[in-house]
């Protein structure tokens, strides 16, 4: 909505996580801590986001890169409200209401900037600010009241005496503010023995200067928690992993561990799809409906056909079609192609490479930088010998070919539709179409013609996860 704004505050060390990696990029669920806060206030949308950067800036900056938020340098870091006072130099002179957000809070949701805005609107106030009680309250500024229950003032914990930190209510570090009220107070904000300026002086400066300030309390104390190290990390991390296996399951997953199952943030998973335990799903995976995922099953940045099965397996950057059962024990590497129907591994490794529908690598095999056609049987123990050394080659099977068991594929080197392989061949040389090849080096004993190999004796065929 025209008139509001954001300034996200991410200039400051984060000495506490003792990391080479800028605390707000520490990733959540799959993403930057940052970019959770980014989009929940888009989600309230506040259109325009400024983010306060100065530590590590330029990692910082190449982390939230374009779109509609912009980046300021703080430099040196003297405190929030100094980098408050830097950031509301970029906002348009029209800017009514302006949200302070903290980079190291990255669960709170879109619902509670939305309920600070109305909040701030609504109580002619010039600071609505976001309180919590947490089980812990170290670390966090006091919200100090007055016998009557009025707000006076926070507090921040060095400046505590015993008395301020027994108190359990805690400012959150987030805020709405009337835009112009800010405009014309922070530049006041007093220096503290610390040598920062705290924003969270301005509430003392409202109040004695005879303007509102409205508290709203966090619905959940967890969603308002500010990270200062690892083990706020790992708490933040439970926190979110619950909430999107709760969204899951509202949308008719089952998931039937969830305290196993650890799903980024961007997955998406269709209706009837079921999640065993101790899975993991990363980056940007799509699962198809009545998917079987799981158990032991790790899944990167790849999507996942309906009633496709993946059992004790990884799965990484590749798509895999419907109706295709994956492991127990297999490795899918970036950029292999699965058609429908197919069936791969016990212990089967692929690279780069596309499957057609219906072909059946059932047992440990190495396929890589390959293009197999559909119905193709690859026998166990079959082997692509696609690097020389120096450099990869491809190797191309045909539709409805039969590489017999122990086969060794030299490539660059083509198998034609139909062609067959005899048990420990080593192909050296294409195989023309409908040809027989076999010995090492392979040598074609004749043309034959036969059927789709959907069942076969050498191998067992059949049923999965339960043939020889
Ligand atoms: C701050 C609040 C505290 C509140 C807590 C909630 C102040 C003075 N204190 O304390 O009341 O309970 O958050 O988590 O505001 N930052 C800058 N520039 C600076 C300093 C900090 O951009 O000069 C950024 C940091 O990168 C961080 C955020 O501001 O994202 C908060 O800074 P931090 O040092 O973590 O403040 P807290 O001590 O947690
Ligand atoms: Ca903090």
């Amino acid at each position: 909505m025209i008139g509001r704004a954001a300034v996200v505050l991410a200039a400051g060390q984060g000495t506490r996580m003792r990391s080479r990696l800028p605390k707000v990029l520490h990733p959540l669920a799959g993403r930057p801590m940052l970019q959770h806060v980014l989009a929940s206030l888009a989600e309230a949308g506040i259109e325009q986001q400024v983010v306060v950067v100065g530590h590590d800036a330029e990692q910082v900056e190449a982390a939230v890169g374009g779109g509609a938020t912009t980046t300021v340098r703080q430099e040196p870091q003297k405190g929030t409200a100094d980098a408050v006072r830097i950031g509301l130099e970029l906002l348009d002179s029209g800017t009514q209401q302006v949200v302070v957000a903290m980079g190291d809070a990255p669960l709170v949701p879109a619902a509670v900037f939305e309920e600070l805005l109305s909040a701030q609107a609504a109580g002619d106030a010039c600071i609505a600010l976001l309180a919590s009680r947490p089980s812990d309250p170290s670390g966090y500024g006091r919200l100090v009241r007055d016998a009557g229950g009025s707000l006076q003032a926070i507090v921040e914990e060095d400046d505590a005496d015993a008395a301020v930190l027994e108190l359990g209510e805690v400012n959150a570090g987030t805020y709405c503010f009337d835009a112009g009220w800010l405009r014309a107070n922070i530049g006041a904000v007093p220096v503290s023995p610390s040598g920062e300026h705290y924003l969270t002086d301005l509430v003392e400066i409202a109040i004695s200067g005879g303007s509102r300030v409205v508290v709203v309390s966090s619905p959940r104390a967890e969603l308002a928690m500010g990270i200062n190290d690892r083990s706020g990390l790992a708490a933040a991390e439970r926190i979110l992993r619950g909430e999107i296996a709760e969204r899951h399951m509202r949308n008719g997953v089952t998931i039937v561990d969830p305290s196993s199952t650890f799903i980024d943030i961007d997955v998406q998973i269709g209706e009837d799809a079921r999640i065993e335990p101790w899975t993991v799903l990363s980056g940007a995976t799509r699962i198809g409906s009545d998917a079987v995922i799981g158990p032991q099953a790790q899944i990167l940045d790849s999507k996942i056909g309906a009633r496709t099965t993946v059992w004790s397996s990884v799965v990484e950057s590749s798509v895999v079609g419907e109706d295709v059962e994956i492991g127990p024990y297999s490795h899918l590497r970036p950029g292999c192609e699965i058609g429908p129907g197919c069936r791969i591994g016990n212990f089967t490794e692929l690279k780069k490479t596309r499957i057609g529908a219906g072909s059946q690598i059932h047992h440990f095999s190495y396929l890589g930088d390959a293009d197999v056609g559909e119905a193709v049987n690859i026998g166990a123990g079959t082997i692509t010998a696609n690097f020389d050394g120096t450099a990869k080659h491809r190797t191309t099977i045909g539709d409805r070919a039969f590489i017999g068991v122990d086969t060794m594929l030299r490539a660059p080197v083509s198998i034609g539709p139909g062609a067959r392989t005899g048990a420990g061949a080593v192909v050296t040389r294409d195989v023309p179409a409908g040809e027989t090849v076999v010995g090492m080096p392979a040598r074609r004993i004749g043309t034959r013609q036969r059927k789709a190999p959907d069942r076969n004796p050498e191998q067992g065929g059949g049923k999965p996860r339960s043939d020889a």
